[in-house]
């Protein structure tokens, strides 16, 4: 078995090496990627290359005009607008995470990628013209402590960087950035190194300081005519600081559906920041834009929420942490500048069945179904004129939600440089049939909704996971039911690699 796998692999070497493309569309052929443009590329960047295919509408950012001859992603140095081949040819094999381009290494041969290079270099007339001088690297720093801690020194000179993507670098804007065709674009979230359209590999961030992102407003720093100009070395060190940033204990473990609360002695305080916290176990989960419901939406601005839990004899307390740009509060001047307009609150809810299934039976995931009720405990941020408020919905389907008595649960946010941390407190048993009882030890069914108030967000227009579960840990027995749990962890997956497809399949639309 391991010599017919190293020997496939020593041919797959061969092959690879064999038919290594030099780098260059010259050996692409312009007819055979038209041919292949017009069966994969044209749903969205349209016949005349113009990027209005009939998927194009919804779509943020749009998919390219290629006929402007812009290039976002680019290894040109800054004054050129050329791309080299290979940029392109990345772009097409790899797409650009956090967009609707798709990357096409696994349906698509490298030579029928060289064939769209050469094509699409057709529509602005770069067949015609050679690019610029590539960037100089000169000599790479290696990541150390001492080059981290110079680049964040670099990063939070004259704000050099922090200006548009916060002191820590989530991309909390202090200010309203629009791209070159007035299109909404948000500085990136550096702690989220999957949300890169690149990657977040030393030279592709020293490469993207360097060029700057064309048609958006992230600069380059290599151009001596920026006060804000960066040496080689310098970039070096912004680089490998901005790699340090990405986010390691609350990144998504997609193995991880358990938030397992801990039982603790002390009561448990109000502040979502006190220590108590710091010893909770993170789980981080995906959420996706609600395609479902009428109302729906497209162009979510996050795409994690981090999930804490602890319990007492007597009461359970959830800790929801998610990243956010924008402190969305109307009437707030600063909100409303940044925000789109309506502005509206920032809210968050968890969602729980109201009884806690038996079998592998679940409520719909999105408020519930007929048959299975579900509990939304919802938080809202308030406004200038009206503080925070939590409330509580009872729903068996969307839009039959009603409100319940949310007087047993408490509900405190505080916002923190581009990151929200909303905590939820009750008792664990209440006297009432409408909501979920919690016990030791069961697996509770829970999910989770968010609102960005910045971004359009409000009513059906949210972004929300699948059902995830919450388990308070028992002191006596530590790992139960293993096989049930395996189940259901498969069925879990199923049912969000569902909502993924629907959700890619809308946006090709
Ligand atoms: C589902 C829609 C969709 C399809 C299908 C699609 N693209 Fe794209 N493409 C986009 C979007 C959206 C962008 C712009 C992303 C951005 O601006 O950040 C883009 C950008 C690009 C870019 C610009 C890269 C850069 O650095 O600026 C290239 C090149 C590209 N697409 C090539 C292709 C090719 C070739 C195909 C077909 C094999 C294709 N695309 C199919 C949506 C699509
Ligand atoms: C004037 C605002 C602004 C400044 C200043 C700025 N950026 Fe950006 N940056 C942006 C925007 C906007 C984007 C997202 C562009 C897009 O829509 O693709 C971005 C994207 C990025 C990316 C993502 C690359 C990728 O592959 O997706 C990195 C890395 C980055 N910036 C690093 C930096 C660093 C480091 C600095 C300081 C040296 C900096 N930026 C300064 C606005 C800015």
């Amino acid at each position: 078995m391991r010599l017919v796998s190293k020997w496939l692999r020593i041919v797959g070497l061969g092959c690879l090496l064999m038919g290594a493309p030099s780098g260059y569309a010259a050996d692409g052929s312009p007819e055979n990627g038209e041919e292949i443009y017009l069966k994969r590329c044209v749903g969205c960047h349209g016949v005349d290359g113009d990027g209005l295919g009939p998927g194009a509408e919804r779509l943020l950012p749009p998919p390219r005009d290629f006929t402007s001859g812009m290039f976002k992603i680019m290894s040109t140095a800054f004054d050129g607008y050329i791309p080299q081949d290979q940029d392109i040819f990345k772009m097409i094999k790899l797409g650009m995470p956090g967009t609707a381009m798709p990357g096409w290494q696994d349906i698509l041969s490298e030579q029928e990628m060289w064939d769209l290079v050469a094509y699409i270099k057709v529509f602005p007339g770069y067949d015609e013209e050679e690019p610029g001088a590539a960037v100089e690297y000169v000599e790479q720093v290696p990541s150390s402590e001492d080059s981290i801690a110079k680049g964040k020194e670099l990063f939070l000179e004259d704000d050099r960087c922090s200006e548009c993507h916060g002191e820590d670098g989530k991309g909390n804007a202090i200010k309203r950035l629009l791209g070159d065709n007035g299109e909404r674009t948000w500085p990136r979230n550096l702690t989220k190194p999957w949300t890169f359209r690149h990657s977040n590999n030393p030279k592709d961030i020293f490469t993207r300081i360097s060029v700057g992102i064309p048609g958006t407003q992230m600069p380059s720093f290599a151009d001596p005519a920026s006060k804000k100009v960066l040496t080689p070395e310098e970039r070096w060190h912004v680089a490998n600081y901005v790699q340090s940033l990405a986010k390691t204990s609350e990144a998504v473990n997609p193995e991880n559906t358990v938030i397992k609360a801990a039982r603790v002695d002390q009561a448990i305080p109000d502040d979502p920041y006190d220590e108590i916290w710091t010893d909770a176990l993170p789980s981080t989960f995906f959420m996706v834009p609600q395609i479902i419901a009428e109302n729906r939406h497209f162009t979510p601005s996050n795409d994690t929420i981090t999930v804490r839990s602890i319990y007492t004899p007597t009461e359970i307390g959830i800790l929801l942490e998610w990243d956010d740009r924008t402190f969305s509060q109307p009437g707030d001047e600063d909100s409303e500048k940044i925000g789109d307009s309506p502005l509206y609150e920032d809210k968050v809810a968890v969602q729980l069945p109201v009884t806690i299934p038996t079998g592998m039976e679940k409520p719909y995931f999105v408020m519930g179904d007929r048959d299975n009720a579900v509990n939304l405990w919802r938080w809202r941020g308030g406004t200038t004129s009206e503080p925070e408020a939590v409330s509580q919905i009872s729903a068996t389907g969307v839009g039959t939600g009603v409100e319940l008595d949310a007087e047993g649960l408490m509900g405190r946010g505080v916002y923190k440089s581009g990151t929200w941390r909303v905590l939820f407190k009750r008792s664990l048993i209440t006297e009432s049939e409408d909501e979920l009882q919690f016990r030791e030890g069961v697996f509770i069914p829970i999910a989770f909704f968010a609102w960005d108030g910045s971004n359009g967000e409000s009513g059906t227009k949210h972004i929300l996971s699948t059902w995830y579960w919450l388990v308070l840990e028992s002191s006596s027995s530590s790992v139960p039911f293993l096989g049930s749990l395996l189940a259901l962890i498969l069925v879990l997956g199923l049912e969000f690699l569902w909502v993924r497809s629907s959700s890619l399949q809308e946006e090709n639309h």
